[in-house]
């Protein structure tokens, strides 16, 4: 892998990562086609071999047959010692796939419903995923409920997503954060990047989510592409997606990009997108559609 590393706590990773949320085929979140067990597993195996060592998943990715931390399990354990791998809860979705939010009582069993996906007996890091409900309101009594599991053992390191400066401010004065988990890509907002500048001033990885996606979101990539990222694909003899990768991880040393794919060519462009490296010039091209 020709990308360099960062931290995430105490713990070090390659920049690339990787997202499960399209191991299970799309159909959990309404759009797509259901992925195959097979190909999912040779996907997940591939990445390590390639390097990445940081993994994204949630309980709550499942579809009617596949389960993203199930096949991680599968495919990974016994684990290699440098995997690390991220989980997030306060989401949740019952067995007919319908969403909940937790309580701060019922965090400890998203904790340990994750540990026994997983087959691990501690989660590396765990990220208070922030309901839409909640944006801007305060994170204290969730937080506080998950640094007690952190003291208790359970989990290494604690997250937030889909957080705002003062959510993340509220969480650091309760436990450390060690990484921002939010959406983040080419045309990203002037408050976006001030968050993502502001976790490097920190010292606290961001995690950007839809950086391939963008606007597509759960839907995923559009086919319809911007005609300065084409352009500037172009030039390198990349793809689209490359390209919105290597922008994004040029935003700060402290960014860890978790691509998400179920699809084994896709899995090694996005990991060689880790050695393109974009001019001064194409940064400031890409530079798209800046809103406050
Ligand atoms: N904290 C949160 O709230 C939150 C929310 C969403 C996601 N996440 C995490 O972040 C990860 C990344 O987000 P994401 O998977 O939604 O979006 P993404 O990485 O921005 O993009 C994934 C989409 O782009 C396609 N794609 C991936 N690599 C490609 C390539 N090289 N060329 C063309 N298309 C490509 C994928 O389809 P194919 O499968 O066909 O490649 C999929 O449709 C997720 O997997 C998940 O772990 C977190």
């Amino acid at each position: 892998m020709s990308t360099s590393t960062a931290e995430l706590g105490d713990l070090t990773v390659n920049r690339i990562g990787f997202g499960a949320m399209r191991l299970t085929g799309n159909v959990a979140f309404g759009a797509g086609v259901p992925a195959d067990r097979d190909r999912s597993i040779t996907v997940l195996r591939r990445a390590v071999e390639l390097g990445v060592d940081h993994i994204d998943t949630a309980a709550f990715y499942f579809s009617p047959r596949l389960s993203a931390n199930e096949l991680i399990n599968r495919a990974l354990s016994p684990y290699p010692d440098d995997l690390v791998i991220a989980t997030k809860v306060w989401p949740a979705r019952d067995p007919s796939g319908a969403w909940w939010w937790a309580t701060p009582e019922q965090l400890r069993g998203q904790v340990e419903e994750n540990l026994r996906q997983l087959g691990r007996d501690h989660l590396d890091v765990v990220n208070l995923r922030i309901p839409p409900s909640r944006r801007g309101g305060s994170i204290a009594e969730h937080f506080g409920a998950l640094a007690g599991l952190r003291d208790a053992g359970l989990i290494r390191h604690l997250g937030v997503s889909n957080a705002t400066a003062e959510q993340l401010a509220e969480a650091r004065a309760i436990a450390p954060v060690v990484c921002v988990q939010n959406p983040f890509g080419i045309g990203a907002t002037a408050g976006e990047r001030e968050l993502l500048h502001r976790c490097g001033e920190l010292g606290i990885a961001f995690v950007p989510f839809f950086a391939i996606a963008g606007a597509g979101r759960e839907a995923g990539a559009t086919s319809e592409e911007h005609p300065e990222v084409l352009a500037v694909a172009r030039a390198h003899g990349a793809s689209a997606a490359q390209v919105r990768l290597a922008w994004t991880l040029q935003q700060g040393d402290h960014v860890l990009a978790i691509p998400g794919t179920g699809n084994p060519r896709h899995l090694e462009e996005n990991v060689a997108a880790g050695g393109l490296r974009l001019s001064g010039d194409e940064m400031a091209r890409l530079n798209l559609g800046i809103s406050p």
